[in-house]
């Protein structure tokens, strides 16, 4: 059986002309044929056989060996809500994941699609211009008028009085798979295939788990990559029907926007919008770490009473005034919600190499492999940023500055001769009065009729990432957050913290597996 990871690993080696000793030790040495590795090993080869015989050879070398090399290295906090280009987005993907996007464990871009979440800001066309169009999709608008019956929908019948008192994850994501592909292609219910549904579950069990050395990531990354060719399959179909016209309700989807506003063109090619579609488990795979720690810290014996109390303030106070900044207060609280939880570690980053590095093959090999972290709990908590880093405290996001606040002039007051990021706008071509434009330290967001939807601009803001990379959901994600705190108001949910000696092990997020162990309640 072919080797296809390593095999890509050696040639790419010998592609940077190094010292090839190293290299060809890679290349010559013995190959696991089958599924059992008994063959005769060289000196060097390293430990053979540790993995259990049901570890195909292919995944232990498209997917354990490459994570057995990896490392992490912690960049610095920023002080700027920005993250140099040297740091870059370009294949910044966790070397043991690729087999779950490609057939042949390492990226193919060109053949099999990409998303801007894996693109170095210099790939992406004129201004990140890839980034504009992903974000057409997702702008306020379109959440008040396309999307969001289908978030209240989903609360519906996640929090419905059949899944009170039960561990909540599981209803959270049963109803959560409707959603995703009801707002990428208008499928809900028996549209969506076996394949799409296995696909989901499998792809979020193997980021949760995340060690590719465990048999449940090993049986989740191979369900994932047989439903993958399916998914896309379906998927295709999916985009086709959009384009002829044959979907009811297109226009509530994220694939016409991205149809009008990519134009099927270099920056959002029809196998990039195919793709984008499944790659986004990644993005949305946060949004139950979110749920969940939300309702934990909601919950009255073990969650934390100054949430609470702000909660019931900004309920009680009218949760959507108008009253100071760009920020009403459910978005301040629902803000604050997310700095201090911090779902996501940090922005990760592919790393440029010395040319010393280069002339050790030892040390260029594994950063091949490697990547840097940008932390964001580091840079939330900062008191570099904040007075009060440690508080709780939704109002900070009056005076905080935004992507509006931080253009031209502010890039001079601080002492940049210029914009580290170009100011420019990008109008869509979907009929809307929308356009995208960025702050001088490369944040998108939308003016849609004239009105500036900005996101906080400051490094002490970090739970979305920063500059031309952060979140392209970020609107999306906070009205998503913002309509479960209303549907627990509304429908006087509380939450319970369940004392169960087994509970169910529940992947959310990258490197992250809750167990499922909080129940919502209705008041009487
Ligand atoms: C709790 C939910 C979410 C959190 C905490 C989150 C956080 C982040 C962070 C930190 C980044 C920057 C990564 C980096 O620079 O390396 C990012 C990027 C991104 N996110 Fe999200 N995200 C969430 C949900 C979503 C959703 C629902 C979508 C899509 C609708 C989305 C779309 C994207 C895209 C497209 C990027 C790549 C942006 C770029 O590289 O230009 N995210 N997100």
């Amino acid at each position: 059986m072919a080797v296809q990871g390593c095999r890509s690993v050696v040639d790419q080696l010998e592609e940077l002309d190094l010292d090839m000793a190293i290299a060809k030790q890679m290349k010559n040495r013995p190959r696991r044929a089958g599924k059992i590795s008994t063959a005769e090993t060289a000196d060097d080869t390293g430990p053979v056989g540790l993995m259990p015989p049901n570890f195909d050879a292919d995944y232990v070398a498209g997917a354990v060996e490459p994570f057995l090399l990896s490392a992490h290295f912690i960049a610095e906090t920023p002080s700027l809500p920005m993250i140099d280009l040297a740091l870059s987005k370009e294949k910044a993907v966790p070397i043991q994941l690729w087999g779950m996007l490609y057939d042949g464990w390492a990226p193919d871009p060109e053949r099999g699609g990409l998303s801007v979440f894996m693109q170095g800001y210099e790939n992406r066309g004129q201004d990140n211009a890839r980034k504009r169009i992903y974000m057409s999709a997702t702008t306020p608008d379109l959440i008040d008028t396309k999307y969001r019956t289908k978030i209240t929908h989903f609360y519906e019948r996640f929090l419905a009085d059949a899944n009170a008192g039960k561990p909540m994850m599981r209803p959270y994501f049963e109803n959560y798979i409707d959603l995703y592909w009801n707002l990428h292609v208008g499928a809900q219910g028996s549209e969506i295939p076996a394949e799409a549904r296995q696909f989901s579950d499998a792809f979020n069990t193997v980021l949760g788990f995340w060690f590719p050395t465990s048999e449940i990531v090993r049986s989740a990354y191979m369900q994932a990559r047989k439903a993958r060719e399916p998914l896309k399959v379906w998927l295709d179909e999916r985009v086709q029907a959009i384009l002829d016209g044959q979907q009811a309700d297109a226009d509530s989807t994220f694939v016409f926007y991205w149809l009008k506003n990519g134009g099927l063109g270099e920056n959002f090619r029809r196998i990039d919008i195919v793709f984008e579609c499944f790659h986004n488990f990644l993005a949305f795979s946060q949004w139950g770490n979110m749920i969940y720690n939300v309702a934990a810290r909601l919950e009255p014996r073990r969650g934390d009473p100054k949430v609470r109390a702000w909660f019931e303030k900004t309920m009680k106070d009218g949760p959507d005034r108008s009253d100071d900044g760009a920020f009403t207060p459910l978005d301040r609280f629902v803000m604050e919600l997310f700095r201090v939880i911090s779902p996501n570690d940090g922005s990760y980053s592919t790393l440029r190499q010395s040319r010393a590095t280069l002339r050790q093959p030892r040390a260029a090999f594994a950063a091949m492999f490697s990547g840097a972290v940008t932390p964001h709990a580091a840079a939330s908590m900062n008191p570099r940023h904040w007075k009060n880093p440690t508080e709780f405290d939704p109002d900070r996001y009056k005076t905080a500055p935004t992507s509006l606040d931080n253009d031209a002039a502010r890039a001079q007051q601080i002492g940049f001769a210029q914009c580290p990021f170009p100011v420019t706008s990008f109008a869509v071509k979907d009929g809307r009065k929308t356009e995208m434009v960025n702050s001088a330290f490369g944040a998108v967001y939308p003016v849609v009729d004239g009105k500036a939807h900005p996101v906080c601009d400051t490094a002490g803001f970090a739970p979305f990432g920063f500059g031309y990379r952060r979140c392209g959901g970020e609107h999306l994600t906070i009205e998503f957050v913002k309509e479960f705190l209303r549907a627990v108001w509304r429908n006087r949910i509380s939450f319970v913290g369940l004392d169960i000696a087994e509970p169910r092990k529940t992947p959310v997020n990258p490197g992250t597996v809750l167990n499922d162990d909080i129940a919502f309640e209705r008041k009487a």
